[in-house]
């Protein structure tokens, strides 16, 4: 049984129900990492949304996502909402909106753990610092007593980190996690967090538009197109031998060195050249 396993997903939203995942089939074994690459709009984070349980009411979802054994289409809430930080935990692209602005990050760890594993949350701080200093926070104390605006982009998203792998969750979903880091500081956090996902032999579910960034973190990739999963596969294999054309324009713009000048590469539009209208 894999740890996790889509079959058919498809979410809708709307009275017009405009297709935002469509068909999608995949899976994931336990401590795997796999990569969601596509351009904005492909359906990228709605197919993590579907795992965790939190797309809006107004989505109309189909088909199959089993968690270790467990359907989640149609859990109640109450129940998926358990899940989440237990079996499943997600960093957001945004860690500025992730975080509350009026707490100190320090509590806001502790938060997770008081939720979801009471009986550690009598030493919370003390877990919490311990924690903070796992994803590369040197002044763990500091940062523990900061509201989020003291610090800095890369510090904020690495709380985040902290605040996703503080349960030891079987899969931690990273919706482009570094998008809003400059490049220094993305490297550093993704080889940070490929660290610890090995050390907590977490799988990973990781969201980006950049086959570069994913290729950093992730053995496999799947690679969504305007809700379809047109090509998936080993990164190596993307890499030197990509099937779809827009697999091999992505490609080319990870090496954009290879690129000559005034070569186009394919876009969206060329697959999908009424993409918008549907
Ligand atoms: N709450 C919503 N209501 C209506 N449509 C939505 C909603 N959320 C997402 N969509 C639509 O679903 C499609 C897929 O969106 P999604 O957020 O998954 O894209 P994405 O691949 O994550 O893009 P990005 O790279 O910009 O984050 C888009 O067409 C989007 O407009
Ligand atoms: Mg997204």
């Amino acid at each position: 049984m894999s740890l996790l396993e889509v079959s058919d997903l498809t979410v809708s939203f709307g009275r017009r129900r405009r297709v935002a995942v469509d068909h999608a089939s995949f899976s994931l074994e336990a401590g795997q990492r796999l990569g969601i690459i596509g351009e904005s709009g492909s359906g990228k984070t709605v197919t993590a949304l579907s795992v965790m349980g939190l797309l809006p009411e107004t989505a109309q979802v189909a088909g199959s996502v089993r968690l270790a054994g467990r359907e989640l289409v149609g859990l109640p809430e109450s129940q998926h909402a358990r899940l989440r930080g237990d079996l499943v935990s997600m960093v957001f692209q945004e860690p500025m909106t992730a975080l509350d602005p009026t707490m100190q990050v320090g509590r806001q760890v502790a938060e997770v753990l008081r939720l979801h594993a009471p009986e550690r949350s009598g030493r919370a701080r003390q877990h919490v610092l311990e924690m903070l200093g796992r994803v590369g926070l040197t002044d763990a104390e500091r940062v523990a007593d900061s509201f989020p605006h003291q610090l800095s982009g890369g510090q904020r998203q690495r709380c985040l980190l902290a605040m996703a792998l503080i349960n030891s969750p079987d899969l931690v979903i990273c919706d482009e996690p570094t998008t809003a880091l400059d490049v220094t500081v993305q490297a550093r956090v993704l080889a940070l967090l490929d660290e610890v996902l090995s050390a907590e032999g977490a799988a990973c579910l990781f969201i980006s538009h950049d086959l570069a960034v994913v290729s950093q973190v992730c053995s496999d990739v799947l690679v969504m197109l305007d809700g379809d999963i047109v090509e998936a596969g080993p990164v190596a294999k993307l890499f030197t031998a990509p099937e779809h054309p827009y697999t091999r324009g992505l490609v080319a713009t990870a090496r954009i060195d290879q690129v000559r000048p005034g070569e186009r590469l394919p876009t969206v539009e060329d697959f999908y050249p009424r993409a918008e209208a549907r």
